[in-house]
């Protein structure tokens, strides 16, 4: 049947999820798929609701797209798609909620605080030490992320956060050094996970130039070896299963300069334009983009 590739919407992270979303388009349709763009949920609900669509590859980034929403209406309307349900969707889009489910299964998190509107921060921060991060708890591709290394810094940090819906996230910095740790993501598809990335950015961040736009962030895949590798794997699976994920999706981890992970996030709709992590680590376990975009498609039929 017709396949749906959902993508675009209204989220802050729309430019993303149309470049994803054409990679993944051209793929499956080289693969034979009859695969159609559709740009947003109601778009796509209209198409759906009308019997033109059989499957649905989501494809949409952040809110929307990546919190339940789509899932929760699809899944009623009886259409398969791509990726995680309703609770693992939500769970994974609220960063905070996430980490409350790992740190209630015993699983390393960097200490955190959640601010609603009003909260006083600057104890906030004091309780937390710096350096700190203070990041929206919904968005996601850094987008509203400010790293802080002393309290003058933290009014600017939060107003900027605090122009993104939902509550504020602040949480200890975690940082490599030269030697070990650093940023690292682990994509999972299906049951099988996928070699670990070490992300090098060129500049001090990753953040969302570092993501999209310079072409000198470095990505080393695998990032890990021998044990160091299985273990940050193993956790990944362990983080993903926790919060009801399923499908595909990325995990985020930062390792520090003892070699201790710490989970950051879940990603259930991760990127997956031209410099996008899934794609690369998938690369290097043999399998090719439109053969990723395949294995992910066939999720949905399982
Ligand atoms: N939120 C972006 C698309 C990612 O995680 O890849
Ligand atoms: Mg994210």
């Amino acid at each position: 049947g017709r396949v749906a590739v959902v993508m675009g919407g209204n989220s802050a992270e729309r430019e993303v999820s149309l470049n994803s979303g054409k990679g993944v388009l051209e793929a499956l349709r080289s693969a034979g798929v009859d695969a159609h763009a559709i740009d947003g949920i109601p778009a796509l609900l209209d198409a759906v609701r009308a019997g033109h669509f059989a499957r649905v590859f989501n494809i949409l980034h952040g809110a929307g797209g990546e919190n339940g929403e789509l899932q929760g209406a699809l899944q009623s309307l009886g259409v398969p798609y791509t990726g995680s349900g309703v609770l693992g969707s939500a769970l994974s889009l609220d960063k905070v909620r996430a980490k409350q489910v790992w740190i209630a299964l015993g699983l390393p998190t960097p200490k955190f605080k959640a601010l609603p509107r009003g909260a006083d921060v600057h104890a906030a921060a004091r309780e937390i030490g710096f350096p700190l991060i203070v990041k929206p708890a919904w968005e996601g591709s850094s987008v509203g992320i400010t790293r802080v290394f002393k309290e003058s810094d933290l009014d600017a940090a939060v107003d900027l956060a605090r122009r993104y819906p939902g509550d504020l996230l602040m949480e200890t910095l975690i940082e490599g050094d030269a030697q070990e740790g650093g940023e690292f993501t682990v994509g999972i598809v299906g049951r099988e996970v996928l070699p670990t990335i070490k992300i090098v950015p060129a500049g001090e961040y990753y953040d969302y130039n570092a993501k999209y736009i310079s072409d000198e962030t470095q990505y080393l895949c695998p990032g890990l070896s021998g044990a160091a590798e299985d273990e940050m794997r193993a956790l990944a699976l362990k983080a993903f299963d926790a919060v009801d994920c399923f499908g595909w999706g990325r995990v985020d981890v930062m390792r520090d300069r003892h070699g201790k992970n710490w989970l950051l996030e879940v990603n259930t709709a991760p990127g997956m334009t031209s410099h996008s992590l899934v794609p690369k680590a998938a690369a290097a376990a043999g399998l090719d983009y439109p053969g990723l975009c395949w294995r992910v498609l066939e999720t949905s039929m399982e």
